[in-house]
């Protein structure tokens, strides 16, 4: 996610500009810039890499203008570079522009505005706002700002300044934060509150389809008919740490409630009715394929597991879904006849780099799923598809894999397609996958007693048993990982059918058991299975669907009705609760947790 910051004052705007994108460093960027302005011109100066990459390369310079524009990007439209990255400018080099969001239609303004002679000189969706503003600038900035937020459609929070008026900055938001704040020198904005609290504790945080224009001596707010509205000033009594997380005392539990938008994010115009818009794999002929191969290492491997689920349901060719680290050395059949898809957040992980060569030497069609882009592994592979998780700053990894699990869903949908393979029920499961925001948004605001009271008795365990068929046993290993990773209770993770064959042995008077019961096909197997762990004096939490007979079972918590493909969503949603409950009762950091890192870039 891009972070902005802007200023129009009365004494030098750098320091804010510059102090203001280091507390938006949360948000991850790859590169950064800022645009300065006096009567004299625009100066622009950006770097890719880190803030202090464009500290050095401003160091010496003077820079006394007391208006400016400031930016980190997160790229979404085109690599990270120098000329993707912000402020963008437009050919006479009067206005320029930093953008926080996604335009839609910037295809079809960039057709246009080409016709109408203009030049690009990125790969962003964002530069044809500052063409755009040129194009219907007649003297009066604000309605130039006006006239161009009316054709952009997606989510978006800009700035812009123009030459012609040295002193202002005008802003706009939609579906994309921005915050504006007053002190005796300057006006301030940027995208979120961290970067305003060393200036000022006074704040207005602008609504959708508002413009403000900030100059010297005070902020003018209107709505996008170039209404007057009147600013409503909050105060803010948190700390910057605090307001980096959003209110919530760790990213782990900010991460987990963004799963609703960054759901959403990650389908948008993927899915409609039936159909599933994605022409990046349409190079593949599946007919072609013996063997079709996911790879990928702890969560996201988790998430290959999910579609290799759904692929061997409904697709007749050879699928395997195997972790990274073990791909290499596992002498797999592999050539331009298997397809290979890696999925990680990173893009980065080493293993999965590792594996990614082994495939592309074999020649095989290599596809990627990943949530940062120009990653290593988007790069290196023939397809890149992108999860829209956001940066994702815990450790323990919850909005990239719920992403993740939606995405698949849409591949392999696609794959089906492509090999023109029938999926029963079809429909339902594009319907309901619609409707995953919704449900996950419905899980976070409704914690189910059953959660804190299965967090409650794992408080003082040192080991859980989590048990599931089929799908949810895919679940089930992704709940034992993540109680593992943050609570540091030993979890073990079993097919429910499995349990009888050794695990039975360890199980006596108040052992915690975390059962699945959301697949219909097998749930009434996987209830005796428990009521096995039961007879043994087992602490049972029963997750199920709405109409499973769940009788004898004291603490049952059920799940929206949803295809039965789709619960594993739901379910990771509970699961993520009840870790992150557990770790925070035993005064684990759930945020940093001991010898884990983010980013495992060695083998
Ligand atoms: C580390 C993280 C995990 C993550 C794994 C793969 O082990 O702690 O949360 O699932 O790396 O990372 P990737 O970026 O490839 O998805």
């Amino acid at each position: 996610m891009c972070g902005i910051t802007a200023c129009a004052g009365s004494t030098p705007a750098l320091p804010f500009l510059m102090q203001g994108l280091e507390k938006l460093e949360y948000r991850g960027y790859d590169s950064a810039g800022v645009t300065l302005v006096s009567g004299q011109g625009l100066t622009t100066v950006k770097a890719k890499g880190r803030l202090a990459t464009l500290a050095a390369s401003m160091e010496g310079g003077r820079w006394p203008q007391t208006t400016g524009i400031g930016h980190t990007r997160w790229a979404t439209h085109g690599v990270p570079s120098n000329l993707n990255s912000h402020p963008h400018v437009n050919e006479t080099e009067t206005i320029a522009i930093v953008h926080n969001g996604i335009i839609e239609n910037h295809r079809p303004i960039r057709e246009f505005l080409e016709d109408a002679g203009y030049h690009f000189h990125s790969e962003t969706d964002s530069e044809v706002i500052v063409h755009m503003l040129d194009y219907y600038y007649r003297g009066d900035m604000l309605e130039a700002v006006r006239k161009t937020v009316r054709y952009l459609d997606g989510s978006f929070a800009l700035c812009a300044v123009c030459t012609d008026f040295p002193d202002t900055v005008y802003t706009a938001r939609k579906d994309s934060p921005m915050v504006l704040g007053q002190t005796e020198q300057a006006s301030l904005c940027a995208s979120d509150i961290p970067a305003l609290l060393a200036y000022t504790r006074d704040i207005v945080a602008m609504e959708d389809r508002q413009i403000a224009v900030l100059k010297p001596d005070g902020i003018r707010l209107y709505d996008f008919d170039g209404k007057p509205v009147q600013p409503v000033w909050l105060h803010v009594d948190y700390d910057v740490q605090a307001a980096q997380k959003g209110g919530f005392d760790t990213f782990m539990e900010k991460e987990m409630h963004e799963q609703p938008y960054v759901l959403s994010e990650t389908l948008r115009g993927r899915i409609f009715q039936e159909d599933v818009n994605m022409p990046e794999l349409d190079f593949l002929d599946m007919h072609d394929m013996k063997a079709v191969y996911f790879i990928a290492c702890g969560t996201a491997w988790h998430a290959g597991l999910y579609a290799q689920y759904l692929f061997r349901k409904w697709i007749p060719v050879p699928c395997f879904c195997i972790p990274a680290s073990e791909f290499r050395y596992g002498d797999y059949p592999l050539g331009p006849d298997t397809l290979c898809l890696f999925i990680s957040q990173s893009g980065e992980t080493a293993d999965t780099l590792a594996a990614l060569k082994e495939a592309k030497k074999a020649g095989a069609p290599c596809v990627s799923v990943t949530n940062v882009l120009g990653s290593s592994l988007a790069r290196q592979s023939d397809a890149a598809l992108y999860t829209c998780a956001g940066p994702e700053i815990a450790v323990a990894s919850t909005k990239a894999y719920t992403t993740q699990l939606v995405l698949l869903a849409a591949i392999v949908l696609k794959l089906a397609d492509l090999y023109g393979a029938l999926v029963p029920d079809r429909r339902r499961l594009v319907q309901d996958l619609a409707r995953m925001p919704r449900v996950a948004q419905d899980m976070l605001e409704a914690v189910p007693d059953g959660i804190s009271h299965g967090a409650e008795a794992l408080k003082d365990r040192h080991d859980a048993y989590f048990i599931g068929r089929q799908l949810d046993y895919v679940s089930v290993l992704e709940g034992a990982l993540k109680l593992k990773e943050i609570s540091y209770i030993h979890a073990d993770a079993y097919y429910a059918g499995e349990l009888k064959h050794g695990p039975i042995a360890l199980i006596e008077e108040g052992t915690v058991v975390i059962a699945l019961a959301t697949q219909p096909e097998v749930a009434a197997k996987t209830i005796s299975n428990i009521q096995e762990t039961m007879a043994r004096g087992a602490d049972v939490t029963l997750i199920t669907g709405q109409s499973q007979n769940a009788e004898g079972f004291q603490d049952v918590i059920r799940i929206p009705d949803v295809h039965p493909y789709l619960a594993v969503i739901p379910v990771t949603i509970l699961l993520q609760r009840l870790a992150f409950e557990a770790a925070e009762k035993r005064g684990c950091d759930v945020d940093k947790p001991r010898n884990l890192a983010k980013s495992v870039t060695v083998e």
